[in-house]
């Protein structure tokens, strides 16, 4: 995509991190709806990391959890740390107490990324499993991606200065993170900008810092790789509370 056809983002500011988790179980919600009408399904990557626990909590509570026709939510995951997945750092293990296992959602509609195996092998599984869901499609069409970013302004498991940053043809990655010292499993930039909606969750002051620069500073994705998600047919939303929107104009 050329610069001048960036995609305008919406920019939601709420006063606090319980706002933003309530907002994004009801865009969950609206988006699984609007998919089951129009295909029958609903399709969502999961984000990691420690932001959208709550709204997954939410998700699963009484006042949520009718809401959604789980028999045709399909989960999938944006990326994972390779640990097995009753590990602390799991991003599954995470989703599975906060949602999954409070949820009729079939076993069979989890398609969870394996990290206890072989990073690379289990990147090319997971592709596969992805290329048997949006069969013969060239990128997948998820209905919703959910995102986080890092302080750094990684996102998923884009890293800056990563390889995977310069990834246009696979699905997934196995991405050595040096800082790390370990791969992680990641969708690409182009398969989450093939989302028919992409909804970054962002809250704490700690986030304050580099958010300016991602959405208004200039392009530099190999430091700042949240820059490389631009939906190429699809919406974007960022989803902040107002201590990570502090530093943002106008606020
Ligand atoms: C992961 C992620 C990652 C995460 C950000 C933000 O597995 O860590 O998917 O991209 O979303 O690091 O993490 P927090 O929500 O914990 O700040």
């Amino acid at each position: 995509m050329m610069e001048s056809e960036k995609l305008t983002p919406k920019i939601l500011i709420f006063d606090n991190a319980e706002d933003v988790a309530r907002a994004t179980a009801e865009r969950f919600i609206e988006i699984a709806h609007a998919g089951c009408e129009a295909h029958g399904r609903f399709s969502v990557a999961l984000a990691g990391g420690s932001t959208p626990k709550r709204a997954y909590q939410l998700l699963a509570s009484d006042d949520y959890r009718e809401r959604v026709a789980w028999d045709h939510v399909h989960i999938f995951f944006g990326d994972e740390r390779c640990v097995p997945p009753d590990h602390a750092d799991s991003n599954y293990r995470m989703a599975n107490e906060a949602l999954l296992s409070r949820v009729p959602v079939p076993a069979t509609n989890v398609h969870r990324i394996n990290g206890e195996g072989d990073a690379v092998a289990d990147a090319l599984l997971y592709e596969d499993e992805l290329q048997q869901f949006f069969d013969g499609e060239a990128w997948p069409r998820f209905d919703l991606v959910l995102l986080g970013m890092g302080d750094d302004g990684h996102t998923a498991s884009l890293f800056p200065g990563t390889a995977a940053l310069n990834e246009q043809h696979e699905w997934v990655v196995a991405n050595w993170v040096e800082k790390f010292k370990a791969f992680r499993i990641t969708l690409t930039a182009p398969a989450i900008n093939h989302a028919a909606h992409v909804v970054f969750n962002v809250t704490g002051a700690s986030k304050a810092a580099r958010l300016p620069e991602v959405l208004n500073g200039p392009r530099d994705p190999a430091r700042l790789p949240s820059q490389l998600i631009q939906p190429v047919n699809g919406s974007l939303e960022w989803l902040l509370d107002k201590a990570a929107a502090s530093n943002l104009d106008g606020r």
